[in-house]
């Protein structure tokens, strides 16, 4: 078996090596044990230095030392083949996570052009219901405050008595006596009662509020700028005007600067203002208030306070509301950055609002009417993104839990002379479902309010001083 083998093994090597210079022999070594000896001329050498061994080796170690390089680089070869795999898994979930997240914007995006297709058609439709009434009630400018330089001798506009081109296409129909909606307009109007002497607790000064009446609607925007705003009276006349004159500011749009006058509210009501004037600053949302003869508004996407005084026409303070949250950070529950809201009542000029130190709370800082400095200010513990909006009567802060619920209440009171809270449930109702602002109006007696595109006012009744 042995002997096969090595027969083998030389039959191998002189077939690739030496071609006919083997030989083989056997015999009996020094211990007479038998021995097979087996010799191969080398191909190259004819004789052997005796330093060619030790040569041979080197390089055979050298040619060893790089077959396991080579095993070593192929082995490690191996290993960034799994590397390269992991990653390349890795690269295809993000490409497939990438497919999904763009598949959801896709489906986000379809729905808001929806939405938008949607927002489209209700102005298409609410262009094409102006377009069909008979008249266009456009609002009269006063071209001399227009250009924002005039000094008019009148400062109310009075309807113009040669009216440019066809006097019927100026005509209100609301001015024809017959036309029904002058009826409906005087059923309205007819439902705004006078003050009632015989109620001695409202007549009486201050108290608390224990009632709110029904909505009665004075006044429907004739446009989608319209949709929400502030309607205001000034308390505490002042100036030019007179204190039976209503104000108004359509507030949907990102430039809102127009502030219509109405000489009263038979006018509000016909829809034709007395005055317009161009604010120098746009106004945010609908907190705006109406006190001494001065404008209060938040100027837009700012902090920032603006006493705009009617008589002159131009700004007469300004000033930050420290830390208060603006443009959406603390804004009431239907949104509208309606973050900082004015307040006026018998005891001056208020701003609600919230600050990060308050956490979304509603503070209420009593303001310096002419400086717009903070006289004193009260943290109260209801979060004002909770609540549909504010008002105070009497030095209290009263907020109205839904602006979109028909049948909601004016659930929660702070009186900031002790500085104490309660629940309330005084019931409370929202007509048109979209109610993005409540005043009080102390001359009046009365809430102001507008719901959904209707400038409507609420009787109240306030129960005895305590
Ligand atoms: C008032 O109503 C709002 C909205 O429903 C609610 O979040 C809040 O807790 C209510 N406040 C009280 C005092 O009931
Ligand atoms: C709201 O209340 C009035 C009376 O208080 C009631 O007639 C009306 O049906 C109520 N509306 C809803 C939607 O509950």
């Amino acid at each position: 078996m042995q002997f096969l083998m090595i027969m083998w093994i030389s039959s191998l090597l002189l077939g690739t090596q030496a071609q006919n210079t083997a030989s083989f022999s056997r015999g009996n070594d020094r211990n007479r044990r038998c021995q097979y000896t087996f010799t191969v001329d080398s191909p190259t050498e004819s004789s052997c230095p005796a330093t060619a061994s030790s040569a041979e080796i080197e390089s055979l170690k050298s040619r060893l030392g790089l077959v396991e390089a080579l095993i070593t680089r192929l082995t490690g070869g191996e290993t960034s083949v799994t590397g390269a795999q992991s990653e390349l898994r890795t690269a295809y979930s993000q490409v497939t996570g990438e497919r999904d997240r763009l598949k959801q914007e896709k489906a986000r995006l379809a729905q808001q052009v929806e939405q938008l297709q949607q927002t489209v058609e209700e102005l298409r439709r609410e262009a094409e219901r102006l377009r069909s009434r008979p008249c266009p009630q456009q609002p009269l400018y006063d071209s001399s405050h227009q250009a924002g330089t005039g000094t008019s001798q009148s400062h109310l506009v009075s309807r113009p008595s040669r009216p440019q081109g066809d006097p019927s296409n100026l005509r209100d129909p609301s001015w024809s006596y017959s036309s029904p909606a002058y009826q409906e307009l005087k059923a309205d109007i007819a439902e705004f009662p006078a003050p009632r002497p015989e109620d001695p607790e409202d007549s009486k000064g201050c108290g608390e509020l224990v009632w709110v009446g029904e909505p009665v609607s004075h006044r429907k925007a004739d446009s989608i700028a319209g949709r929400y705003g502030v309607w205001m009276q000034d308390a505490e006349a002042a100036g030019p005007y007179g204190s039976n004159m209503l104000w108004r500011i359509d507030s949907v749009g990102t430039e809102v600067r127009q502030l219509y006058g109405y000489e009263d509210m038979d006018q509000l009501s016909r829809g034709f203002p007395a005055k317009v004037l161009l604010l120098p600053e746009a106004v945010e949302s609908t907190g705006a208030a109406m006190y001494r003869g001065s404008l209060y508004y938040q100027r837009r996407r700012s902090r920032t306070l603006i006493r705009f005084e009617l008589g002159s026409e131009s700004v007469a303070a300004r000033r930050e509301l420290p830390h208060a949250g603006f443009h959406g950070q603390y804004p009431y529950s239907w949104g509208g950055y309606t973050d900082i809201d004015f307040a006026v009542d018998e005891s001056g000029l208020w701003v609600i609002y919230s600050t990060n130190k308050a956490k979304g709370a509603i503070v209420i800082s009593q303001l310096d009417p002419h400086t717009l400095e903070v006289k004193k200010s009260w943290e109260t513990n209801i979060r004002k993104s909770t609540v549909a909006n504010a008002f105070m009567i009497c030095g209290r802060l009263y907020t109205v839990a839904s602006y979109a619920s028909p049948n909601t209440t004016v659930n929660y009171s702070f009186d900031t002379a002790t500085s104490q809270s309660k629940a309330v449930a005084i019931p409370f109702q929202n007509r048109y479902r979209y109610n993005s602002m409540i005043d009080y109006t102390p001359s009046q007696r009365k809430l102001f309010a507008w719901d959904n595109y209707y400038m409507v006012s609420y009787d109240i009744r306030l129960g005895k001083q305590q």
